[in-house]
């Protein structure tokens, strides 16, 4: 058979955007214009949300959450997001979300939650502030990873593109969603495994002061903002050395030069480094950036402003994206309603047969990477709660020859992994897993 007779199976790439604040140049290089670039490949399904349920998290100002959530929109609307293809919505306009939330919360094991970045490290921000552990921390920023588990597992998400600072909420959801497979299930897989997608090259777009650029360090290219002006302004700010006209200058490195690349063809980065090399003027420099990043904004800034000056627009386009979306989430619902036990009394009583696992569920060993950069290893039992998890190595191999020495060797390599094991689990609740996963290869 010829690899072109195969169809290539769907996937549905799905991510959301906490609607806190207003989008800088940096969001709309890293995360918008990827996106709807992605969105318009063959065979890929995508769902963008504004997450603003996840926003009350963060924010108790009614009238900067609202808009927010309408400025975001337009930004990607403006941006050419194609509604036709892509389902496009708010998190808080799909009921069926948060009834899933809590159908996860009831079989998402606390000491996760406790082990979450988010809350682990606001509870550490106090402890070193002398403060109660968990001073000013709400259920809501606990819960957090459940509400994103739902909003992925909701649609069945084979790929959700995050930052890294993101990717243990991803493992999460893969964690609650194989729980609930199981548990319920009865050998059906109601979710789909989601997969982190972390866009190693994507462009991290440096701020005026070639620091990470962020609303917080005040070094942040306004998008749409006071307009050409703004991003003029803003330019203007950039910190380069303090070589004269006419003096040779090294790119590399350069901030104004990273962003110029993010909007520069090949043969335009080429020129720009020529000329630079050959003296330009930092001031002509950021004229040229000022052009080429307005050649590409000003069109969409236009959009933008049009659209916000037309709010009931925007709310008609998202009301049909939250009908679209609904339409997945309604059936899976109440799929899920039944299989927990939530069952209609007048419909006839469906006695499940017994189904036979084609296979015994098996301990699974597991790689990531953490915000820390450093890659780590875990060994979940069947149930697909937390046996042991490794320190963290350096590069990924390290952690995948480790895994291989314990499916190999079994107790021999326990004694000398660098793992701790989860609290509560002894050693030989981990020697019989790995005897499991020996068993199961010798088959
Ligand atoms: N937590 C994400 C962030 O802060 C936003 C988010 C909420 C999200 N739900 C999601 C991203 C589901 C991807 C998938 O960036």
């Amino acid at each position: 058979m010829t690899q072109s007779a195969i169809p290539r199976p769907f996937q549905r790439v799905l991510t959301g955007i906490t609607t806190t604040g207003t989008l800088h140049l940096g969001n709309y290089v890293g995360a918008v214009r990827p996106a709807i670039a992605a969105s318009q490949e063959p065979g890929v399904e995508s769902f963008f949300f504004m997450a603003d349920y996840h926003a009350l998290i963060k924010c108790d100002d009614p009238e900067r959450i609202n808009r927010s959530r309408l400025e975001i929109a337009a930004v990607w609307l403006a941006a050419g997001l194609d509604t036709s293809r892509v389902t496009f919505y708010r998190q808080s306009d799909i009921p069926e979300i948060p009834e899933l939330t809590w159908l996860l919360t009831c079989v998402t094991s606390k000491g996760q939650m406790n082990r979450a970045h988010a809350y682990k490290g606001a509870v550490d921000a106090n402890v070193a502030a002398g403060e109660d552990p968990d001073a000013g921390i709400t259920m809501g920023l606990y819960s957090y990873p459940i509400l994103m588990a739902a909003d992925i597992l909701m649609f069945n998400a084979h790929r959700v593109p995050v930052g890294r600072d993101q990717v243990q909420h991803i493992e999460m959801a893969r964690d609650v969603a194989q729980r609930f497979n199981h548990l319920f299930g009865q050998g059906k897989e109601f979710f789909v495994l989601p997969e982190a997608n972390v866009e190693e090259d994507v462009a991290l777009l440096p701020g005026l002061d070639g620091r990470k650029m962020s609303k917080s360090y005040d070094n942040s290219v306004p998008l749409f903002e006071g307009g050409a002006k703004g991003l003029k302004d803003a330019i203007a700010r950039i910190v380069t050395d303090s070589k004269l006209p006419g003096e040779p200058k090294e790119p590399e490195g350069q901030t104004l030069v990273t962003i110029y690349d993010a909007f520069a063809t090949a043969a335009q980065r080429q020129q720009f480094r020529a000329d630079l090399r050959a003296g330009l003027a930092w001031g002509e420099a950021k004229q040229q950036l000022f052009e080429l990043i307005d050649a590409e904004i000003a069109p969409l800034r236009s959009r933008f402003e049009a659209l916000m000056a037309q709010p009931e627009l925007i709310e008609a386009t998202l009301q049909a994206g939250a009908a679209k979306a609904r339409a997945v989430a309604a059936p899976l619902l109440a799929e899920l309603r039944q299989a927990v036990g939530l069952r209609n009394f007048s419909a006839p009583a469906v006695v499940a047969a017994p189904v036979k696992h084609a296979k015994a569920a098996l301990p699974v060993f597991k790689q990531f990477r953490e915000a820390d950069g450093q890659f780590y290893f875990k060994l979940n039992a069947a149930d697909g709660s937390l046996l042991l998890q490794s320190s963290g190595f350096a590069g990924g191999r390290d952690a995948g020859q480790w895994v291989a020495r314990l499916k190999r060797e079994g107790a021999a390599a326990l004694a000398a992994a660098p793992v701790h094991l989860a609290p509560g689990i002894n050693n030989a609740a981990v020697l019989e897993a790995l005897a499991a996963l020996l068993a199961a290869e010798a088959e």
